[in-house]
């Protein structure tokens, strides 16, 4: 038949060149699950509202069920969206007096904008399920690394004992940081701007709330404007996975430096690298360099949806079928790179050996030498500083007479007649006693970091539960709406 949306008001068509630049078709294969369950919804509600007949909603239905079971492959790619294709099929199936019916009281509009929205949302819940078995596979490397010895790094120079637990603890909890802000994202993602039609609403009798109901949306995203326009929701959900890629990247960047030969401190699993054409020995950590990588294009994702959104009239322009794509290939590199990176943790091969010996150079306990003189003798800590810093600069492991020697020099007393005894020099300098004392909540200390972890799981429990819920409605929605699709059937 011809183009059912061209067919009025143009009497050319475009030629390859155009429509290949004008057809969303190849993006839209994310939506077309959606756009049957929006075709569905909104069928149903037309005839609950008495907009058509029982025997039209019956055969829509059982039009929009064959191009369901045949897929995407079905539809005609020579049209411009899926929208109007899938309804030019449905016209095919069931005849334009029937099948013509269908778009009364929408638009492609609030059409595509709830599309997105229910594609997006379920994006969303796997990348917070992959979030959370990192956030597992951290917290089980934790517990397996509580007393692993660590050199903490401040400007990658050796700074203070931690243990590799305290460290991935870290990485712990920017991942529920960033669980946190998914989940808020989701809030504002699934509103329902179905009804809102080209922007102005309808005069048919709709009842938006209906299908926002059938769809399984929270709500409905009320003024009719905003809901066919507004594209903020994919600009924070590309920022809150460009804060996850940059985190990830931050994992990856010391997963490579660890496995390198200078520091030894990790192998990773062969699964997850790779080796050289050319040097037969090399072991890489490719998926590591590949995530750092990768969160260039999420960030750059981030970067055109800003640029594209920006400066755009209300309400609808075509400017915004540019900005859609972004969004999948940044939730499917972000959703992968997260799984990626949950398996790399939970493989990996810790040489605690070497992580121990490395914290024995760089003077890791000046710090609790300085702060143990200040403790034992009442001295102040800017004082106490400058003597363990120029003691640094001849040994990291000074005796108790050259300590008083320094400080003599320094404050015309020594330090053992004012406290100071061997067994303090001797504690301070042990790696265990400094992690040990730093049991202040969120330090590394065995019992403290027990503790974090412990409370971390509890509230990953909260919410895995929650995610669930937000899940199951969705499972129990889509139910619901095929029940009321098979009864109209
Ligand atoms: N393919 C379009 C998009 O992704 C669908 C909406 C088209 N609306 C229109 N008025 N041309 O934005």
């Amino acid at each position: 038949m011809s183009d059912i949306l061209r067919r009025g008001r143009l009497s050319d068509v475009p030629d390859e060149k155009i429509q290949n630049f004008s057809s969303s078709m190849n993006d839209d294969k994310w939506i077309f699950n959606a756009d049957i369950l929006v075709d569905f919804a909104h069928t149903v509600m037309l005839f609950e509202q008495d907009i058509i007949s029982r025997k039209e909603c019956k055969l829509i239905l059982g039009g929009l069920q064959k191009i369901k079971n045949e897929g995407i492959v079905g539809l005609d790619w020579n049209y411009e969206d899926i929208h109007i294709s899938l309804e030019s099929k449905l016209i095919d199936l069931v005849g334009e007096d029937v099948g013509g019916r269908m778009h009364s009281g929408r638009s492609r509009n609030d059409e595509v904008a709830t599309c997105i929205r229910i594609t997006l949302r379920e994006q969303l819940i796997e990348l917070m399920e992959e979030i959370n078995k990192l956030r597992v596979a951290l917290l089980d490397v934790s517990l397996s690394n509580i007393d692993t010895i660590l050199p903490g790094y401040t400007h990658l120079q050796h700074a203070q004992p931690t243990t590799l637990a305290h460290h991935f603890l870290a990485h712990a909890g920017s991942l529920e940081r960033d669980f946190g802000r998914a989940f808020d994202a989701y809030k504002r993602i699934n509103l329902c701007p179905l009804g809102a039609s080209a922007f102005a609403s309808t005069g048919f009798n709709i009842d938006r709330t209906r299908t926002q109901e059938l769809l399984g949306f929270d709500d409905i995203l009320e003024n009719s404007m905003d809901a066919v326009s507004s594209r903020d929701f994919l600009i924070e959900t590309a920022a809150l996975c460009s804060n996850i890629m940059i985190n990830l990247s931050k994992m990856s960047e010391e997963i490579v430096l660890w496995s390198s030969s200078e520091f030894n401190f990790i192998e990773i699993h062969d699964k997850y690298a790779s080796t050289s054409s050319i040097m037969p020995q090399k072991k890489n950590p490719d998926t590591a360099e590949l995530i750092r990588g990768k969160s260039g294009a999420v960030i750059g994702s981030l970067m055109s949806l800003i640029t594209i959104c920006k400066s755009l009239p209300l309400s609808y322009n075509r400017d915004l079928q540019e900005a859609t794509p972004n969004i999948w290939r940044c939730m499917d590199t972000t959703i992968t790179s997260v799984s990626i990176m949950a398996g790399i943790i939970s493989t990996l091969n810790v040489n605690k050996k070497a992580m121990e010996s490395a914290n024995s150079v760089g003077f890791t306990t000046a710090t609790e030498l300085a702060d143990t003189l200040v403790r034992s003798t009442g001295i102040p800590f800017r004082t106490a500083h400058q003597i363990i810093g120029t003691i640094s600069k001849n040994t990291s492991s000074p005796t108790l007479e050259q300590i008083d020697e320094v400080a003599y020099s320094i404050t015309n007393s020594k330090m053992s007649e004012r406290g100071l005894t061997q067994k303090h020099v001797h504690d301070a300098l042990d790696p265990f006693h400094n992690i040990n004392r730093r049991d202040v909540v969120g330090g590394p200390a065995t019992n403290e970091t027990l503790r974090s972890i412990n409370s971390h799981r509890d509230r990953l429990g909260v919410d895995d539960q929650n995610l669930e819920a937000c899940n199951s409605k969705l499972i129990r929605c889509v139910d619901k709406l095929m029940k009321v699709v098979d009864s109209y059937m």
